[in-house]
Order: structure tokens, then sequence, then C-alpha cells
């Protein structure tokens, strides 16, 4: 595998949460990173950071095909090659209820984080397969393993996460691609701030689970882990 400081890596969701803690990680172990946000300006404070070329800014909203199309092309133009894809985009709306006719909530969560994701492998893929030791991560959740709370609905996206994660590595496998789902429990960002069923201080941190994804982008093809389950609590089946 080439050394990691010529990688080129692209991260969804890069301007805040589990998604801004991967990026900083990166672009610290010198990767070359082409992140998307919905508001490219989030992402001012990580090029200060970084060195001259080592970072581009994409427009990426879920809902919008040309975008992700652009970002993937303006990505490979920019720097010649994309060795890694890191999902992380996403949106839990814990108010779609199983008695509910009305699918308006899971079918805005089925564009974010499943719809999304996989357009943008499509995408990749190519680049991925080229760079001959590509890599996908993809951010589920231990919701993609378990449904232990009513929030079922962002279950059955995540639970697709990690089936996608399982097609790309069938897919993907002949061509040097290796795809890890990342299924973390609670974790302190955003998106978890008015949980109430474990402490912030508590919950995994960003920092922590950037850790775990840079691993996966960065084992040999011959040692791939498809899942990685991340516990802050204990939990009797994982
Ligand atoms: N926090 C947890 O406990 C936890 C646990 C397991 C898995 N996860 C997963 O981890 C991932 C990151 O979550 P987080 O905790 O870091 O949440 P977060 O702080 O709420 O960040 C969510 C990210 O997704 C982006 N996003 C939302 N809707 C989007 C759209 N339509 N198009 C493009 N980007 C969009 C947000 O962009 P904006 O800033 O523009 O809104 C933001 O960058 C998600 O996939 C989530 O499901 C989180």
């Amino acid at each position: 595998m080439i050394p990691p400081y010529d990688r080129v890596i692209m991260i969804s969701g890069a301007n805040r949460g589990i998604g801004l803690a991967v990026t900083e990680l990166l672009i610290e172990h010198g990767y070359r990173v082409s992140l998307g946000a919905r508001d490219v300006d989030t992402l001012d404070a990580l090029k200060i950071a970084a060195k001259p070329d080592q970072v581009a800014c994409f427009t990426y909203d879920a809902f919008d095909l040309d975008l992700a199309k652009a970002w993937v092309a303006g990505t490979a133009r920019k720097f010649g090659r994309i060795d890694g894809l890191i999902n992380n985009a996403g949106i839990s709306k814990p108010s779609f209820n199983i008695e509910e006719e009305d699918a308006t909530i899971l079918d805005l969560m089925i564009s974010v984080n499943i719809k999304g994701p996989l357009r943008l492998i499509r995408l990749a893929l190519p680049h991925l397969i080229k760079s001959g030791s590509g890599r996908v991560v993809n951010v589920s959740s231990l919701s993609g393993k378990r449904v232990k709370n009513s929030n079922f609905g962002y279950a059955m996206t995540k639970f697709s996460v990690v089936a996608l994660t399982h097609a790309v590595r069938r897919h993907g496998w002949d061509y040097g691609v290796r795809a890890t789902s990342i299924c973390p429990g609670y974790v302190q960002t955003d998106m978890t701030a008015k949980a109430s069923a474990v402490a912030g201080s508590d919950m995994i941190q960003p920092q922590d689970l950037a850790v775990l994804i840079e691993t996966a982008l960065s084992l040999p093809n011959n040692a791939a882990v498809a899942e990685m389950l991340v516990n802050c609590r204990f939990e009797d089946q994982f």
C-alpha cells in the first residue's frame, strides 16, 4: 500500500461530529482529504489547519445527485486519485413511529443514510478499484446490529448500511477494495445532545472513533475488518 501521505480520502459530513474528528486526524497524519459538507463555508477552519494542497472542499447534500457527481469528479481532478471514501453523513429522526402510515420521515433517513452512501460508492468505485487498495468506511451504528429502542426507522437504515458494506466487500474484493462498517453506540456529538440514557462524558468520544476509522483505512488488503462494533456500555449481545 502507498504511504498514507499520498492517499486521498473523501469524507462526507466532515464539518462536525464524527466527520470532523476523523478529518482532523487524517490531516494531522498527512492524508490528502476531500471534504463534503452541505455548507462548504463550515469547512474553512480545516483548510487553515492543513498544508497547502492537502484539503479540497466540496458542497455535498445527500439529496442532490449532481453534487455527488461533482464532488467525486472534482476530487479525482484535483488529486489525480481516490483511495478511500468515508460515508459519515447521517441523520436520526426518532419521531418516526411503526404505527404511522406517513413514511416521509423514514424516506428522509433512507435518502441520507442509505441512498447517499450508495451513490457515492457507485461514483467513487472506479477510482477505488484503480487505487488497488481502495477503502470504503461506512458509519453505521450498533442500531445497525440490533433494535434496542423505538427509533427503529433509523435502525432499518443502519442495518442497510451494514448490508451495503458487505455488498461492497463482495464486489470489490478482487480489485483490492476493502469495506468496513463502523457500528458505535452513543457518541458524544450534536446527534446525541438530548439523549439521556448515557451521560455525554460516558459516551464514545468522536476522536476515539476517528482512530478506528483510520485503522480501517490503513490496514493492508490481507487484513480486512468487515465490522467494528464499539460500545460505551455493556450489552450482552455485543
Ligand atoms: N452520535 C451517535 O451516537 C452515533 C452513533 C452511531 C452512529 N452515528 C452515525 O455517525 C454519523 C455521524 O453522526 P454524528 O454523530 O457526527 O452527527 P452530527 O454531529 O449530527 O453530524 C451529522 C453530519 O451529517 C451531515 N448531514 C446531515 N444531513 C445531510 C445531508 N442531507 N447531506 C449531507 N450531509 C448531511 C451534517 O451536516 P450539517 O452540518 O450540514 O447538518 C453533519 O455533518 C451518522 O451517520 C450517524 O448516524 C452516530
